[in-house]
């Protein structure tokens, strides 16, 4: 396996991703990680990422020097790229300062030297860039492989030590992979044995092996993630598998039924537990919606302690996935929305815990739910926030706001989807406002509600922007609203991307 120390860089989940679709299992970890940590991991190599700080800076992320130790000593491979290869530098004394000229996005490189990582490649290499800092200085142990016009060392390697200022990763650099391919197989000798094939198999052995024939619970909400797990585990155990459904009345429209539907076929124990009324009695009069996630986020846990201690349950099955637990793992990740997963259930539950996907990312995800035989209509779905419909009022919980919310989101779905757009986008929703405006209904002046669209295309949900939909199919959105729902006289649309503004307006 490879470990990616992580500087800050927009590219290291990218990295990861890459290193996977080559065959081998990726890791990342931080500059604080301990040494010993990464020790124990054995990694066939490890890659530098890039980062947004100089080196020289105040705090700046650097590498351990027990780690810088033990790398030496056991010749382990390393690639340094752009702040990465900065750090290498640093590290043996080289000087780094301020490019005269950023060089930002493409570039052509010389490559001087025909070494290992470079193998199958041509005298000049499309690279893409993005730095401010260079090496101006390296020792003369040092070996210069490639060089651009603004940036003398653009490459360079020392013993099993190499470093690129450019990044590989990205598509831009056209002979990245073989550049990636180079440093794992030529370089750190990795085997080529991360393979989504055999994960169904090996999975559903380690979670026999783990729960034998006890029993476990799994928090089922009918997302991707969840539904995959659900299944990988009822694969294992079978009916010893109790799959909590919770209704919190909060859902979208035919929600509850749709996974119950698709989950009674599995072989598992399949709970609905009507929470309806539980949720609504402790929603009632919170506007904030931060508030609103902490009061959903506790009565899910009560919800299944309960339900674990009725069921003798001993395991809980999550299905976290990996950027999940990198997120939580990371101490400069702010927290812009507390995100309530009824996956995020606390350790203490008194529960053992089994995190099947925790090495997963999401697309990874949606291919193992397929060959799983889970129906598209739960591994395509747009992303759904765990508190529900909750944090898509701006008023508080109600019947009509929550309603109205539902009605409206289920119209717009199915506009979208008789488009032909639906799937194209990464999220589409109606949001309930609190104020209200003037309408003319019926030469009735009237006072009514709101309804707001926000309709994203995004990749990651990190940023996205809004959908520049059709003006007529925007019409006839905004029209079937207000004629099927008597409540709401005024249609609006978010036109803002993220950032500014984040993917659920509250
Ligand atoms: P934001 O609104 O932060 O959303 O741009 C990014 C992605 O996260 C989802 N989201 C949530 N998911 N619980 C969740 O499980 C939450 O409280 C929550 N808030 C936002 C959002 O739908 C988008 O996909």
């Amino acid at each position: 396996m490879i470990v990616i120390i992580d500087f800050g860089s927009q590219y290291t989940h990218l990295i990861s991703r890459r290193v996977r679709e080559l065959g081998v299992k990726s890791e990342i970890v931080f500059p604080f990680t301990s040494s010993e940590r990464i020790k124990r991991m054995n990694p066939d190599g490890i890659i530098f990422s890039g980062g947004p700080n100089s080196v020289y800076d105040r705090d700046a992320p650097d590498v351990d020097e027990t780690l810088w130790k033990w790398i030496l000593k056991n010749n382990i491979p390393v690639l340094g790229l752009c702040y990465g290869l900065h750090l290498i530098a640093k590290r043996f004394h080289g000087r780094i300062g301020k490019s005269e000229r950023r060089e930002y996005g493409i570039t052509t490189v010389k490559i001087k030297k025909h070494n290992i990582i470079f193998r199958g490649l041509g005298e000049k290499e499309v690279v893409w860039m993005s730095h401010g800092d260079k090496v101006l200085d390296l020792p003369d142990t040092f070996e210069v492989l490639a060089s651009s016009e603004n940036c003398k060392y653009a490459s360079f390697c020392y013993k099993n030590i190499y470093a690129l200022q450019w990044h590989p990763e990205v598509v831009h650099t056209k002979n990245g992979m073989k550049m990636l391919n180079n440093f794992l197989f030529e370089i750190c000798k990795a085997r080529k044995d991360w393979n989504m094939e055999d994960f169904v198999e090996r999975t559903v052995r380690d979670i026999k092996a783990r729960v034998g024939n006890k029993k476990a619970i799994i928090a089922l909400s009918g997302g991707v993630d969840s539904s995959v797990a659900t299944v990988l585990a009822s694969k294992a155990i079978g009916k010893n598998l109790i799959a909590v459904f919770v209704d919190t009345g909060l859902l979208r429209k035919n929600e509850g039924e749709r996974v119950e539907r698709i989950f009674r076929k599995f072989n598992l124990k399949f709970l609905k537990i009507d929470a309806k009324e539980r949720f609504f009695r402790r929603l009632k009069g919170v506007k904030d919606t931060e508030m609103k996630r902490k009061i959903i986020g506790e009565e899910f846990i009560r919800i299944f302690e309960e339900v674990a201690r009725k069921e003798k349950a001993e395991f809980l099955i999550q299905g976290t996935i990996y950027p999940d637990v990198i997120e939580s793992g990371s101490r400069t990740a702010d927290t812009i929305k507390s995100h309530h997963n009824v996956g995020g259930l606390p350790e203490d539950i008194g529960l053992e815990i089994i995190e099947p996907l925790s090495y997963l990312y999401k697309d990874e995800v949606r291919r193992i739910g397929k060959k799983l035989g889970i129906p598209d209509e739960i591994i395509k779905q747009h992303p759904f926030p765990g508190p529900g419909l909750a944090v898509r009022v701006t008023g508080e919980v109600n019947e009509e706001n929550i309603r109205i919310c539902r009605e409206a989101s289920y119209i717009l779905e199915e506009e979208l989807k008789k488009a032909g757009v639906f799937y194209d986008l990464w999220q589409a929703f109606a949001v309930t406002l609190e104020d209200r405006v003037v309408g003319v209904v019926g030469d009735q002046r009237k006072y009514g509600r709101i309804v707001a669209l926000r309709i994203v295309e995004s990749v990651d949900a990190m940023t996205a922007n809004f959908a520049k939909l059709d003006w007529d199919l925007l019409e006839r959105i905004s029209t079937r609203i207000t004629n099927e729902i008597p409540e709401v006289v005024s249609v609006a649309y978010f036109i803002s991307n993220k950032p500014p503004q984040t993917i659920e307006p509250c």
